[in-house]
């Protein structure tokens, strides 16, 4: 008998919104160990709002959130991050007047990731040699590519065992988006989890194992993202085929 695969993020039936204002309904998703789960849809369905959701951002008004097996709904975001979620926030947020090594720094701010600050260095310098040559320049400096680089080497400082990120395509041109799915891609070949809400229907499907489908608020389709690219709505209208 095989085991079933270890879910390291669930959100299950989740209502979220602000004030009055619902917006997602009845959302379930989870992210199992070692897996990169894309999370899709237009400007507006409620991508980021599920992320706040997730990182104690914003409190669920209905369903529930497990971060491994421990139910964490309605934590703040600090107690999240200890307990080993790391956000890639919308428009990567650095501090571009400060080194790429003080940005990553930051990234491991609660002490236990303070004493592992070394191993985590070596970790995202491993991971991106780039950073590494230019951990002494302005993180201002950087291409849109490596700045995003370091974006995700600040929350893997966390040593995290999730790893979320909001539309890290964002703004970036052609060429850097395949970058930046490139590097992903590599975060989550080091067997890292990853929920990664994108906009860009194509690449995400190219580079996921799974994927979701939002629209509106609501879950359109959910699959393996090998078929959800051959589906023909998928294709209809976010392929352009
Ligand atoms: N802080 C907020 N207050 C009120 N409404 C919001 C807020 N943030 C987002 N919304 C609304 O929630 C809906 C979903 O937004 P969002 O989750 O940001 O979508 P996405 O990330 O998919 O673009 C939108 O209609 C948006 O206008
Ligand atoms: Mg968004």
């Amino acid at each position: 008998m095989s085991e079933a695969p270890r879910r390291v993020l669930d959100v299950v039936d989740a209502d979220l919104g602000y004030g009055e204002l619902q917006v997602v309904f009845g959302v379930s998703l989870h992210v199992n160990a070692g897996e990169l789960v894309g999370l899709v849809g237009g400007n507006g369905s409620g991508k980021s709002t599920i992320l706040r959701a997730v990182s104690g951002m914003i409190k669920p008004r209905g369903g529930k959130v497990f971060l491994g097996s421990e139910d964490v709904t309605g934590l703040k975001p600090h107690d999240l991050a200890l307990r080993g979620l790391a956000h890639v926030p919308m428009g990567r947020q650095l501090f571009g007047d400060m080194t790429v090594e003080e940005n990553l720094s930051l990234g491991a701010y609660l002490p236990p990731a303070r004493a592992r600050r070394a191993e985590g260095f070596e970790r995202v310098y491993r991971l991106f040699p780039d950073l590494q040559v230019k951990r002494r320049a302005a993180a201002g400096s950087l291409s849109g590519g490596q700045q995003q680089m370091v974006a995700i080497g600040r929350a893997l400082m966390l040593h995290p065992k999730v790893l979320i990120m909001d539309e890290p395509s964002l703004g970036l041109a052609p060429l850097l988006v395949r970058e930046v799915m490139h590097v992903i891609r590599s975060v989550a070949d080091t067997g890292m989890p990853i929920l990664l809400v994108e906009q860009n229907v194509t690449q995400v499907l190219r580079i996921s194992e799974r994927a979701y489908v939002l629209e509106n608020g609501r879950l359109a389709l959910e699959g393996p993202s090998a078929q959800l690219r051959g589906d023909p709505m998928i294709r209809r209208a976010y392929l352009g085929l």
